[in-house]
């Protein structure tokens, strides 16, 4: 069975865009392949060196991915730092990745723009330890949102070289998976591009209807159609990207069609969004907060899937230290 492997950083709580972006395909991929996922803890020191409670904050992403309905059973979840392993890979593959690659990535740039008084070398090397995430379990798939498309091309750049570097086909190049084929960028109903955590424009899986109503209705909109059949512009088409996605392709049409006789009133296709919305999110809250509460059974979780995860990773380990030559 093919495998697959993915995960999230712990700097908050889940967001529409982790879950139409990720974790809805986490969710479904588990009864078709060999799949983990994992909370990204390493990755958020480079933007949070000093993360406070960080296995509280794992324990926060693990109870979300609970509530989404992973079922630890088909896909064992486990804590970055729980796999030490990783590491080695990580520096591994850090020897062949050159600093103007590095560089170039748009990601990287960006963060050093935001912080410019921290541009540490583990933002620089992102995409390496992404890689070695991947690449440690050798998986074919991973399931993220349009936003990590550069580094997974990162990712089957670090595999395609150390298969040529020492002259085998070890590392498998890993896809991108998307659960509705193409890349989903879920975005920001403040106008900006992308819903984020560091954009401040996020509804969290945890917010209740009311919270989700309020942010839906303040969503950014403009005067209103006034050509028939003209394009929309990119703060209405976000609007219309949330209908796809959470309304059924009757109520899509519906709206569609007002859009295109410019006699839709925004308040109404808010509303529609708003309703369709909460109707995802509100079973999924009292989910969290079932799991939330069990911090035990938290805790055995992610053991048992570091012991999964680890066991996976020494056998690549192992096999990388003999290739390159190395003691086993
Ligand atoms: P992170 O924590 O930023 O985001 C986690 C996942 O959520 C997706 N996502 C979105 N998708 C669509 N629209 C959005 N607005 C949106 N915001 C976030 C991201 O694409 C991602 O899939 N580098 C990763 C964490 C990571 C990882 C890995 C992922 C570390 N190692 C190995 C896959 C495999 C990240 O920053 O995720």
């Amino acid at each position: 069975m093919e495998k697959v492997v993915s995960g999230i950083r712990p700097t908050g709580n889940l967001h529409l865009g982790n879950y139409f972006g990720a974790v809805k395909s986490f969710v479904k991929m588990q009864d078709d392949y060999d799949c983990m996922f994992f909370i990204a803890d390493w990755h958020s020191l480079t933007t949070h060196p000093k993360p406070g409670d960080i296995q509280q904050s794992a324990r926060t992403i693990l109870a979300e991915y609970l509530a989404c309905g992973i079922d630890p059973k088909k896909a064992p979840i486990y804590v970055q730092s729980d796999v030490r392993e990783t590491i080695e890979l990580y520096l591994y593959l850090n020897m062949n990745m050159y600093l103007g690659e590095l560089e170039r990535v748009t990601t990287f740039k960006e963060k050093a723009r935001k912080q410019p008084d921290n541009v540490n070398a583990g933002l620089l090397t992102y995409p390496t330890l992404m890689a070695a995430d991947i690449l440690q379990h050798r998986a074919a798939k991973v399931p993220v949102g349009k936003d990590q498309e550069q580094n997974m091309e990162m990712a089957r750049k670090c595999a395609r070289r150390f298969n040529n570097i020492y002259g085998v086909e070890f590392f498998p190049e890993p896809q991108n998976f998307y659960f509705s084929d193409k890349a989903i960028k879920i975005p920001g109903l403040d106008g900006s591009g992308k819903m984020g955590k560091s954009e401040g424009n996020c509804i969290y899986l945890r917010d209740d209807d009311k919270t989700i109503s309020k942010k839906v209705m303040k969503a950014v909109t403009d005067e209103g159609p006034k050509t028939p059949n003209s394009p929309r512009p990119e703060v209405i088409e976000n609007l219309f990207t949330f209908l796809r996605i959470v309304s059924d392709d009757e109520t899509y049409r519906y709206f569609d069609e007002k859009w295109n006789d410019c006699t839709l009133r925004y308040g109404d296709l808010k509303k529609q969004i708003a309703a369709d919305l909460c109707k995802v999110v509100a079973p999924i809250r009292e989910q969290i907060e079932y799991y939330s509460a069990n911090t035990d059974l938290l805790d055995r979780i992610a053991r048992e899937g570091a012991e999964v995860a680890r066991a996976s990773a020494q056998a690549t380990i192992n096999e990388v230290r003999r290739i390159i030559g190395f003691r086993v």
